[in-house]
């Protein structure tokens, strides 16, 4: 077997990202459930990150991201455990079309961190989160993100009951596992490129 080979059989880590924060949140019940389908897996390590935890404020560092000079100990903490995982599942609301500020302030607080890494995407709305996803997208083409094709969408209307308490449909968990094994396939190719 050669090195590469090698390199593209070890465990990945994948970070499961809930991008809201408000109270009473749905994210929560809809990141816990993906949480579980994937711990299901047993073919890489998976950790729930919550945005609301990481307590980051309003970008406060003086250098852009990309230059790597973080000042904060909070943007230190956050970076270092980003840095831990080789690819990511976003978790997303809509709001006014697009995806929640906290989730897109705690993007902006990094870059080398993002790099070379893939992601999936798992929305929810009146129109399953699929223009927050559109908006997403973009973002991740500007990190070095790989973005995969497959995406969760969860209605408002049938996914949840009276909009709020989470009732996925059962063939959502197929496309969990579908978008799942795409991030697994690209993510494991842009480990071995990350340490090449
Ligand atoms: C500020 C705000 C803006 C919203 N805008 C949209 C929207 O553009 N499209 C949509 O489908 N739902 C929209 N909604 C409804 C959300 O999809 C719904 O409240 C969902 O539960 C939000 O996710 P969260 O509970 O995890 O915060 C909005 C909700 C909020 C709070």
């Amino acid at each position: 077997m050669g090195n590469i080979e090698r390199k593209v059989l070890i465990m990945l880590k994948i970070a499961i990202i809930l991008g809201s924060t408000r109270p009473g949140r749905a994210g929560e019940a809809v990141a816990k459930w993906v949480y579980e389908i994937a711990q299901k897996r047993g073919n890489a390590e998976y950790e729930l990150i919550d945005v609301k935890d990481s307590n980051l404020p309003l970008l406060d560092e003086a250098v852009p991201p990309s230059q790597g000079k973080y000042s904060q100990p909070h943007t230190k903490a956050w970076a270092a455990k980003i840095e831990t995982f080789d690819a990511f599942v976003f978790v997303t609301a809509e709001y006014n079309h697009g995806i929640p500020g906290a989730l897109k302030n705690a993007i902006d607080f990094l870059y080398k961190e993002w790099n070379n890494k893939a992601a999936g995407f798992v929305s929810y709305g009146s129109a399953g989160g699929a223009r927050a996803v559109e908006q997403l997208r973009l973002v991740m083409a500007e990190l070095q993100i790989a973005d995969v094709r497959a995406q969760v969408m969860l209605s408002l209307f049938t996914d949840f009951e009276n909009f709020s308490v989470f009732k996925p449909a059962a063939f959502h968990e197929k496309s969990v596992n579908v978008m799942l094994d795409q991030v697994i396939a690209w993510g494991r190719v842009l480990k071995v490129l990350r340490e090449k």
